[in-house]
């Protein structure tokens, strides 16, 4: 029997059963939904609606009730919707009349959307975790590099030589913020809703502050009403993952680029790549693409619970169920993806070698030789057009550009050694910029605040 099968005068059809349940995924919220369940069970003791006895035949009917869900013993009935009705039909199971008494003062609808947020702070502090784990492991393949360069891309196209470490650091700066996002997104969700009841609160003489205290929340619901139909940070935490997963989609794109046999600039582990099942000379990357596809899963997801969102009026409507598939789903991909991709990246190599020949290319210097001029006086637009047409002109001519720069009454001997890559990273200056001693002190910036974590 349903919990509010009292209200109505026939059985609930099957189709209804069918299309209406969630427990088939809502499940995964039982250590939550339990958790909640104690928090109340003391409230409702501290308001002296349930004596001290009764207070622990609950709480023990409760850890019955966990570890049968977590030995995978507890049996599931055709009639429980949710997670929330089968705890509680178990529990009434187990200890009768008293727990009849467990859901007085709360509705399903403070209930989910404590459990909702007791599973969405676990899931952040995972996730952060991660980024954590993928950030340093970013500063260590970084620091690894050393004044290795590489070519930068513009339009895919060469542009400047960099340090390989300013690279990988741009990956990390960006995830860096993602972290950020992510423990901005705990603390403002970091509120009970326990006690806002259906939508009203409640006559009984509970306190949502007690209840907050005892789950670990920062504090209580102000408003009821807000408490029970408020899903922003399932908005937030789809929001954070899809950008983390933009960004990480972003590095696996240059990862699938660079480990083919075109670019040929890093390399993949054997244990993070994959074969083919027919063509046996096949390494393939994997990781990086599933990375990038999984990112299409994560805007989905995001937009999915907007739309969901965008037409519900207060309090809670029976959509909201909606917002669990997508913030599970997006949870559980971005936990695996971000050990995935650590592992990936980690055990890579770098053909150093040809990343410098790549970053040797005489026309990545071409800035380089309008910036001399520019120091020696020359308006920026006339070098720029001096440098362009020495490089058309190699092109041309099929004369190397030192030999031009040589030539060239403006330029000369001097000139000639700016020709060359590792010279260009040590000659840049500004700070942030992609020269050696930039990623120096970016790494050691980079260090530091993750140490400050
Ligand atoms: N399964 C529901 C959900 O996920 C739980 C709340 C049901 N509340 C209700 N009044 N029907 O939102």
């Amino acid at each position: 029997m349903t919990l509010w099968q009292s209200r109505l005068s026939s059985p609930p059809a099957d189709a209804l059963l069918a299309f209406t349940e969630s427990l088939s995924f809502d499940q995964k919220l039982w250590r939550f939904d339990i958790q909640g369940s104690r928090a109340h069970v003391l409230g409702l003791t501290r308001a002296k609606l349930l004596t001290h006895d009764e207070s622990v035949v609950l709480l023990e009917a409760l850890d019955t009730v966990y570890g049968e869900l977590e030995s995978s013993s507890f049996v599931f009935l055709a009639s429980d919707e949710d997670i929330h009705t089968a705890v509680e039909r178990r529990v009434t199971e187990l200890v009768g009349d008293v727990g009849a008494k467990l859901h007085s003062g709360r509705s399903r609808n403070d209930q989910i959307a404590t459990d909702l947020r007791l599973y969405s702070r676990s899931a952040l502090a995972e996730i952060s975790r991660g980024v954590v784990e993928f950030l340093s492991m970013i500063a260590d393949v970084a620091e690894a590099a050393g004044d290795a360069v590489m070519p930068g891309y513009t339009h895919t196209q060469r542009a400047q030589p960099v340090p390989i470490a300013h690279y990988l650091l741009a990956h990390g700066w960006a995830l860096r913020r993602d972290l950020d996002r992510l423990l901005a997104t705990f603390t403002r969700m970091d509120v009970s809703p326990l006690g806002a009841g259906a939508l009203a609160g409640t006559t009984l003489a509970i306190d949502p502050e007690f209840t907050a205290g005892e789950l670990g929340f920062a504090a209580a619901f102000l408003n009821s009403f807000d408490a029970v139909s408020d899903r922003d940070f399932v908005v937030e935490i789809l929001f954070d993952v899809a950008l983390l997963g933009v960004h990480l989609s972003r590095f696996a794109e240059e990862i699938v680029m660079f480990t083919t046999e075109e670019f040929g600039f890093f390399r993949l582990d054997d244990s993070y790549s994959t074969g083919s099942s027919m063509l046996p000379q096949k390494k393939n990357p994997d990781i990086a693409e599933l990375a990038r596809g999984k990112t299409g899963r994560y805007i989905g997801n995001l937009v999915s619970v907007l739309v969901t969102l965008k037409g519900i009026p207060l309090t809670y409507n029976r959509d909201l169920q909606e917002d669990k598939e997508p913030l599970f789903d997006s949870v559980e991909q971005m936990t695996r993806e971000l050990v995935a991709f650590q592992g990936m990246v980690s055990t890579m190599t770098f053909d150093y070698e040809r990343l410098r020949q790549a970053a040797s290319s005489e026309y990545l210097q071409a800035i380089d030789i309008a910036e001399y001029l520019v120091t020696n006086g020359v308006p920026f637009r006339r070098a720029h057009g001096v440098a362009a047409g020495l490089v058309r002109d190699s092109l041309e001519r099929r004369v190397p550009l030192r030999e031009l720069v040589g030539a060239h009454p403006q330029l000369g001997e001097e000139a000639m050694s700016l020709i060359e890559a590792d010279a260009a990273v040590r000659r840049r200056v500004a700070s942030g910029g992609a020269s050696i001693d930039s990623v120096v002190a970016q790494l050691k910036r980079y260090r530091q605040e993750l140490h400050e974590l």
